[in-house]
């Protein structure tokens, strides 16, 4: 089964500087906790206890946060503080975590090709922690995610029907309707301009890849903006195999953006937060 995910984090964050000059944008607080534990949360609620961070410089805060704080335990042991670091505290109880370093920026194929030595030869997912996804009344995405995975063995990618004047910003898939919600993958466009997209139905920060893609990537030449872009890897896969694409159940925020991540907050604050 599925055990392992990886956890791509090397970006710079560039656009919410100042804010990230020191400090790594996944460990920008949605509420009170950090954008990417929201994601490895994710991850471990679909059975992923394995977790991998393809890193870079400046991140260390991220291998801290999953580490314990001997300092800040003795501090609040006994004191009624100790609730916030509960939800922390099982993760690095129950989490298995691994880091490896991309030392140049060529793409999120090549961040994924980086993390191939700690994943080996079995399938595993991906997480893009930019994209928070909450699955509401339904299964967290991921989970969702390996349910069908089970069933079909094959790459899945997770797709959201987006505006036509955004379809620049993602990844974009053409595909056969198989089912309600889920297509076999056609085509599949990085960062199409309007006129060339194949459809508005773009990929988001959720994979299950099996492992073959790492060949597909080591065979994938720079493409838009230059990089090694893992959609060119995955549509090796889907004309040589099968891919699916999956219209996921809830919602998701681009907390790469600085609207994406406002709605989150507020959403998270309104929904969860004070929920909890
Ligand atoms: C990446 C992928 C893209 C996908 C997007 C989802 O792009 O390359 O295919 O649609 O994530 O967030 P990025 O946002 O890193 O430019």
């Amino acid at each position: 089964m599925i055990r392992k995910c990886l956890f791509p984090v090397a970006g710079y964050g560039t656009r919410f500087l100042p804010a990230t000059k020191s400090m790594p944008k996944e460990m920008l607080p949605i509420v009170n906790k950090p954008l990417v534990q929201y994601g490895v949360e994710e991850a471990v609620e679909a059975g992923l206890d394995n977790v991998t961070f393809v890193t870079g410089r400046g991140k260390r805060a991220i291998a801290d946060h999953f580490d314990i704080s001997y300092e800040l335990e003795h501090q609040i042991a006994g004191t009624s503080k100790e609730q916030y670091l509960e939800g922390i505290r099982y993760l690095i109880n129950n989490v298995n975590f691994s880091f490896t370093r991309q030392n140049n920026m060529l793409g999120l194929g090549h961040a994924i090709l980086t993390g191939e030595p700690l994943i080996g030869d079995e399938a595993f997912g991906v997480v893009l922690a930019d994209d928070l996804c909450v699955g509401g009344e339904h299964d967290g995405v991921l989970a969702q995610m390996v349910k069908l995975y089970k069933q079909f063995r094959c790459s899945i990618v997770a797709i959201q029907e987006v505006p036509e004047d955004e379809v620049h910003k993602y990844g974009v898939i053409a595909g056969e309707s198989m089912m309600e919600g889920l297509y076999r993958v056609t085509d599949m466009v990085e960062k199409p301009a309007k006129e060339d997209a194949p459809s508005n139905l773009a990929i988001i920060g959720r994979y299950i890849l099996t492992p073959d893609i790492f060949d597909k990537i080591r065979e994938t030449p720079p493409g838009a903006n230059g990089e090694v872009q893992i959609t060119d890897a995955i549509l090796r896969q889907a004309q040589e195999g099968c891919v699916l694409a999956y219209k996921f159940k809830g919602r998701r925020f681009d907390c790469g953006s600085v609207d994406g991540f406002v709605e989150a907050t507020n959403f998270v604050y309104e929904n969860i937060y004070k929920a909890s």
